[in-house]
């Protein structure tokens, strides 16, 4: 049976909004362009749809959301991407991953360096929501806020946490410390913020404890209680001399970060569902790169999260198929912090020269981040998993004057070329990359903003990453502060 029409009359009324793109999930899947005229609810092409034509229930009309993710290692300049498209969008959405992400935005003579909490809490006109799917550290997360307050950010009451969210304890970071120095040299060299062990408590239930948990002291002290003991039979297995957990301190300074915290705990995903229908424009961060998800990526020198675009629905419970525009972002070259194989890894001065001329040390550890040739299997196969729509290159500023430059695009592995990432770690640990050599620059790069103003040899580096990633590109980035960007194509929400 086919569901009934219903009249236009019952529907919610059109958002009168200024971003010209609607998006009806039912009937239209892909997506829908122009306003709406007088009298139609959507447009598909050019051809306005009545409603009254439509063959099953239109059910909402929602302005199409925005999201950004990395298409490496991490460390692609998320950050500084979700930052230029703040501006046009009224919500940020972190959701997934915890304080191991590192995003640094410059602009106004400032850096600003957020881990767990939203790019946009830089930015006074937009809510920053924390989702479902993150792991927080109430301690860590009471830090930042605090240090962004006391660098002069006007947070006021713009941050809000799902209370679904899970939460890290003081255990999960000593099991995490426990674990990676028994793998040695096999280590994930994770950033120690408890990440893993966090995510493995919520998918094994039992001890896992939530943000709604959190803020409920009598459940969050029963919790702890129940779960301490069991730990300590844990910790004290795997390092005998190591510290021992103690239940009256944990429950003190958790109860003293959730008396702040719950003012802002909520159930995010109500909320956000209604922020979408009722015309908002919501902008999904990004944490880690697509090559770090843990069902998609380099297993298991990966985070224990989905951070390329697969996560976004499970992460914030908002459908992945309202998401209009999807930009990934990827630097010129390639990085990787921690363990795992690294095809295009320059491990020699050349490296050394580009993590120089690219700062490359880890914002959350400090550590050197390795170096490479960009990847182009890689950030290809990453494009195509998540579906994005452009991608957006950053850090090419940091290539001037290297001299020629290589991209990969294919891998060797046991004599049989691919352009396909394997599954195996060490498939991809022997894969030599078959490199195409481009033509460098030696002008600096940094006032560039527009394409134009680039040197023809960037120009062309940057066409034959946008050729071989499949992807056209919708911003390049010559420098970290936000004005030293050179826009390609209209931004979404603009
Ligand atoms: P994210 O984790 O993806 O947000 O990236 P990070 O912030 O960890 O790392 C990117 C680094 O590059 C930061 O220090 C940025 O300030 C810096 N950055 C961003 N874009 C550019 C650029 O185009 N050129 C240069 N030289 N630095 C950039
Ligand atoms: P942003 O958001 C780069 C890496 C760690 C380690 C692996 C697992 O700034 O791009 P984890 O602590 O998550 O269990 O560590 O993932 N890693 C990142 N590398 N950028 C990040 O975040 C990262 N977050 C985690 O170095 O190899
Ligand atoms: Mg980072």
């Amino acid at each position: 049976m086919s569901p009934a029409v219903q009249s236009p009359a019952s529907y919610p009324d059109v958002v009168t909004h200024d971003v010209p793109v609607f998006f009806c999930r039912f009937n239209f899947p892909g997506k829908l362009q122009s306003p709406p005229h007088k009298g139609t609810l959507a447009t598909r092409g050019a051809e306005p749809v009545r409603v009254t034509k439509v063959p099953c229930a239109l059910r909402v009309i929602i302005v199409p959301a925005t999201s950004v993710i990395g298409l490496q290692w991490g460390d692609e300049a998320k950050g500084k991407v979700v930052d230029i498209l703040t501006e046009n969008h009224d919500v940020v959405v972190r959701y997934q991953g915890g304080n191991n992400a590192g995003h640094t935005v410059k602009f106004g003579g400032n850096t600003y360096k957020l881990s767990l909490l939203p790019t946009g809490m830089l930015q006074s006109h937009v809510q920053s929501v924390i989702g479902p799917g993150v792991v927080i550290n109430p301690l860590a997360l009471l830090t930042e806020l605090d240090s962004l307050i006391a660098g002069g950010v006007d947070c006021g009451d713009r941050l809000m946490i799902s209370e679904r969210a899970h939460v890290i304890c003081p255990w999960h970071l000593l099991e995490e410390a426990a674990f990676e120095k028994q793998r040695g040299s096999k280590a994930i060299g994770t950033t120690m913020r408890g990440i893993g062990t966090c995510y493995r408590e919520k998918a094994g239930r039992f001890q896992a404890i939530r943000m709604g948990d959190l803020v409920n002291k009598d459940r969050f002290a029963n919790k702890v209680r129940e779960i301490v003991p069991l730990k300590q039979i844990v910790l004290n297995a795997l390092n005998p001399d190591g510290e021992q957990l103690n239940v009256g301190q944990i429950i003190e300074d958790y109860s003293a970060a959730a008396d702040r915290l719950r003012p802002m705990v909520a159930d995010t995903t109500a909320w956000l569902l209604n922020a979408q229908e009722t015309g908002k424009r919501l902008l999904f961060e990004g944490a880690q790169g697509s090559l770090l998800d843990i069902d998609h990526g380099t297993f298991p020198y990966v985070t224990s999260s989905n951070s390329s675009g697969c996560g976004i629905h499970s992460g914030s419970g908002i459908p992945e198929r309202s998401i209009g525009t999807m930009i990934g972002v990827a630097k010129a070259y390639t990085t990787r912090v921690g363990g795992g194989p690294f095809p295009t890894e320059l491990d020699n001065d050349l490296g050394e020269q580009i993590r120089i001329a690219g700062n490359e040390f880890g914002t959350v550890t400090g550590r050197p981040r390795r170096c490479g040739w960009f990847d182009a299997v890689a950030t290809r196969y990453s494009a195509r998993v998540s579906g994005v729509d452009s991608i957006a290159v950053a850090l090419l500023d940091v290539l001037s004057g290297i001299g020629n430059l290589q991209i990969c695009e294919a891998y060797e592995i046991d004599g049989k070329v691919t352009r396909d990432l394997p599954a195996c770690p060490d498939a991809l640990q022997i894969a030599k990359p078959v490199l195409r050599e481009v033509r460098g620059w030696t002008e600096d790069i940094t006032d560039a903003r527009n394409f134009d103003d680039l040197p023809s040899n960037a120009q062309q580096y940057v066409k034959t990453i946008s050729k071989l990633v499949e992807r056209p590109v919708a911003l390049v980035s010559v420098g970290p502060d936000r004005d030293q960007t050179i826009i390609t194509s209209p931004l979404p929400g603009s």
